[in-house]
C-alpha cells in the first residue's frame, strides 16, 4: 500500500503534465539556448516564453524574472546580491525565516526581528529594528513550519514610509523588501506590486514542479551582485547554461498552481477544519501552533504535550503515514526548531510537535486515518 503523505511542505510530487512538458528538453530539444543555429533559437524562444509567463503571473516584466536552481539559491542571490555591495549596512530578517534566508543573512550585520505568539511579524518591533543603515528587510510570505501568512502589505507600507523619511533627510541608502514565497505559491496571489516587494523568491519543488528550480523576482532598479559568476546568462545575475527543461516545468507548475489556487485553497481549508474537529475530539491534549486565521490552508502544526515527536513520527511511519517534526532540511538537526522557539514554545514543547502538511493527494479519508492512527498510538 502507498504511504499516506502529509509532508507537502517538504516536497510535492511532480505533476504529470509538468513532467510531460519537461520531457522534450532532455534528448530532442537539448540545445544550448545561447547557441546560434535555428533549433537553439527555438529553445531560447521557449525559455523566454516561460519567463514571460512567470512574469505575467507576478504582474512583472519578463526582465524582472531570474530563473535559479531553487529557493535556497534565489534567497542567497537576493540577500548576498544586495548586502555584498555595502560594507557598513545591515539587514533585518524575521525570527522565523527559513535557514536559506537566515544563513546568508548571518554573513552580514544581521538584526533578527521577533514575531508575536501567533507567528506573525511584530510590526512595531520591526519598525524599531530598521535603522538608517538598513538596506534590506527579508520577511517571508508564509512560514514553512507553522503555515503563518505574514502581514506583507503592512511590512511594505512600513518600508515605504522609511524610504520617504530617508529621502527627506538626505540618506542615500536604498531600502529593499525581499520575501521568500516558497510556501505561498500554491495558495496565495503573487502580484508583486500589490504586495509591495522588490525581491521575491519562488520554488518549483513546492508547487508540483522539479526540484533545484525556482526564480527570483528582481524589481527594475534593484541592483544585485551575482553570486555565481560566468557566461552572462540570466542578465548576468545567475550564470551558467539555463536548465530549460526545469524552467519550462516550473512555469507550467506555477500556472497550474495559480489556476487551482482558489479551488484547492477552499478544498484544503475544509479538510483543515475537519482535521481540527477530529483533533479536538480524539486528541484533546493537542495544542495548535500558529495563527488559525492567518494560516495556509494545508498546514496543521500540533504540540502533543509529553510526547517525543521523533518517536511519534517513526511510529506513524511504521504504519504507513508520513509526517514531519520540523522543516525537512533541518530534520537531521536535533536542536529544537527556531520557529517554535520564536513563538514562545519551550524546548520540550518544541520537541513534542508535529507538522502535518496537506496537498493535492490529501482526502477526507486520509485525514481520518491519520488522526485515528495518532490517537491509537497515543
Ligand atoms: C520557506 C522556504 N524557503 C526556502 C526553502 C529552500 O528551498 P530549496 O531547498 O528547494 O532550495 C524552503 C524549502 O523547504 C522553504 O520552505
Amino acid at each position: 500500500m502507498n504511504p499516506l503523505y502529509f509532508d507537502y511542505a517538504a516536497a510535492t510530487p511532480v505533476d504529470a503534465e509538468v513532467l510531460a512538458a519537461m520531457q522534450p528538453y532532455f534528448a530532442e530539444k537539448f540545445y544550448n539556448p545561447s547557441a546560434v543555429y535555428l533549433q537553439a533559437h527555438a529553445v531560447r524562444s521557449e525559455l523566454e516564453q516561460a519567463r514571460a509567463s512567470v512574469a505575467l503571473i507576478l504582474g512583472a516584466k519578463p526582465a524582472e524574472v531570474i530563473f535559479s536552481a531553487g529557493g535556497t539559491e534565489a534567497n542567497n542571490l537576493a540577500i548576498s546580491g544586495v548586502m555584498s555591495q555595502y560594507s557598513e549596512a545591515n539587514i533585518v530578517v524575521s525570527a522565523i525565516e527559513h535557514e536559506a534566508v537566515l544563513a546568508p543573512a548571518r554573513s552580514y550585520d544581521c538584526r533578527i526581528t521577533p514575531v508575536k505568539p501567533d507567528g506573525r511579524i511584530d510590526l512595531a518591533a520591526l519598525e524599531g529594528s530598521i535603522d538608517e543603515k538598513t538596506v534590506l528587510v527579508s520577511a517571508m510570505y508564509a512560514n514553512n513550519e507553522i503555515g503563518t501568512i505574514e502581514p506583507l502589505h503592512d511590512i511594505a507600507k512600513l518600508v515605504k514610509a522609511v524610504r520617504r523619511q530617508r529621502a527627506a533627510s538626505g540618506n542615500p541608502l536604498p531600502l529593499y523588501l525581499h520575501t521568500d514565497a516558497c510556501q505561498a505559491a500554491n495558495y496565495l496571489h503573487l502580484l508583486v506590486n500589490s504586495l509591495g516587494v522588490d525581491l521575491m523568491t519562488l520554488n518549483a519543488g513546492k508547487i508540483y514542479g522539479p526540484k533545484q528550480c525556482g526564480a527570483l523576482f528582481v524589481k527594475t532598479g534593484v541592483k544585485l551582485l551575482p553570486q555565481i559568476k560566468g557566461g552572462g546568462q540570466e542578465r548576468g545575475l545567475r550564470n551558467g547554461t539555463e536548465n530549460v527543461s526545469n524552467c519550462v516545468g516550473f512555469t507550467l507548475a506555477l500556472q497550474k498552481a495559480q489556476n487551482l489556487r482558489e479551488v484547492e485553497s477552499e478544498r484544503l481549508h475544509d479538510l483543515q477544519q475537519q482535521m481540527l474537529n477530529q483533533v479536538k475530539q480524539k486528541l484533546p491534549q493537542a495544542i495548535l501552533n500558529g495563527s488559525l486565521e492567518h494560516r495556509l490552508p494545508n498546514n496543521i502544526h500540533l504540540t502533543l504535550p509529553g510526547q517525543d515527536n521523533e518517536r511519534l513520527m517513526m511510529l506513524l511511519d511504521e504504519r504507513g503515514i508520513q509526517v514531519a517534526t520540523g522543516s525537512a532540511c533541518s530534520a537531521a538537526n536535533t536542536e529544537p526548531s527556531h520557529v517554535l522557539k520564536a513563538i514562545g514554545l519551550s524546548d520540550e514543547a518544541a520537541q513534542s510537535s508535529l507538522r502535518i502538511t496537506m496537498g493535492r493527494g490529501t482526502t477526507s479519508q486520509s485525514i481520518g486515518t491519520l488522526i485515528d492512527t495518532l490517537a491509537d498510538i497515543l
